[in-house]
């Protein structure tokens, strides 16, 4: 099975298990509105990569790590959307998830999302324990008040918002969580993998940064200009396009000279290459004068 498959079929597990019994049926359909059908599941992939590169042989502990991070990037979605965030009434090309099933709904979802995160590895490694505490670890800080997803939220509360301090704790985290879990879910030491995850992190936030303002809401999916009506810092706003997109390609270079040195560092390295090539911006120049 393709690495694509597999993850579907593993986040498919996960929400299906989470559904059954005392679940309220709309809190159910919501959930599933959240997860299904997906985005590029690009830290998942990276998650699936990783474990591969260390020499995978656990695959069930794979696919838990990669769910339980997609999981928590589509809970991340959610609550980034919701009118008291960003504001946000459409996500991968249809209405978001409060603006089709309400507020209420959709904060529960996003709650949801991140308990079952944690069930589902909990739950798959009952057969492998000794790999619970990395990954455990590994997940929780991605998403926690100390530079994780909520860290990275809440910067945008402060009066003063360092960018890279923002960039890391709102996408980087997550990217350093699915590198490490991919190596913890192969019995590697997760620490290794922090400078790579951190560097494509913060390239991916500098393109998502780029598209807010260089391409149209129905390529995207979701609303363009938020960066600057909702006066958030940017790469573009701090750098302007040009040196967004410089600093970008230095971001991914640093990335690749970053990967640690592991049985399938080659075949990654490549496969990296091949995932920048779709999320660097294409046609910007006529935004650069
Ligand atoms: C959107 O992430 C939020 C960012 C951190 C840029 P993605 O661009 O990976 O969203 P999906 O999962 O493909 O919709
Ligand atoms: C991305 O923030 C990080 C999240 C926690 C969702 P953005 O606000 O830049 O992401 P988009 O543009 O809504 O996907
Ligand atoms: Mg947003
Ligand atoms: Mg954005």
């Amino acid at each position: 099975m393709d690495d694509r498959r597999r993850i579907e079929a593993a986040l498919e597990r996960a929400v299906s298990i989470a559904a059954k019994g005392a679940c309220p049926p709309r809190l159910a359909e919501a959930v599933r509105y959240a997860v299904f059908p997906g985005g590029a599941r690009v830290r998942p992939l990276l998650c699936m990569s990783i474990a591969r590169a260390c020499g995978e042989h656990l695959p069930d502990v794979t696919d838990a790590a990669a769910a339980s991070i997609e999981l928590l990037h589509c809970a991340s979605l959610v609550h980034d959307d919701l009118p008291c965030f960003d504001d946000a009434d459409t996500r991968r090309g249809r209405p978001s998830v409060h603006a089709a099933y309400g507020e209420p709904l959709a904060v529960l979802v996003g709650d949801a999302l991140i308990v079952l995160a944690f069930e589902h590895v909990a739950a798959t490694l009952v057969d492998h324990p000794q790999r619970l505490p990395d990954l455990i670890k590994s997940i929780g800080r991605a998403v926690g008040m100390s530079g994780g997803l909520v860290a990275g939220q809440a910067w945008e509360s402060e009066p003063q918002i360092p960018l890279a301090a923002y960039h890391r704790a709102k996408t980087g985290a997550l990217f350093v969580a699915a590198c490490s879990a991919g190596a913890a879910s192969a019995g590697h030491d997760p620490a290794r993998w922090l400078d790579f995850g951190l560097r494509l992190g913060e390239a991916y936030q500098v393109a998502d940064d780029l598209r807010d303002v260089t391409s149209e809401a129905t390529s995207i999916g979701k609303p363009v200009g938020k960066d600057r009506a909702l006066d958030r810092p940017s790469a573009v706003r701090t750098l302007g396009v040009r040196a967004a997109l410089e600093h970008l390609h230095k971001l991914i270079d640093e990335a690749l000279v970053s990967i640690p040195s592991c049985a399938g560092a080659n075949e990654l390295r490549a496969e990296v290459r091949n995932q920048v090539r779709w999320f660097v911006p294409k046609d910007v120049a006529q935004f650069a004068a």
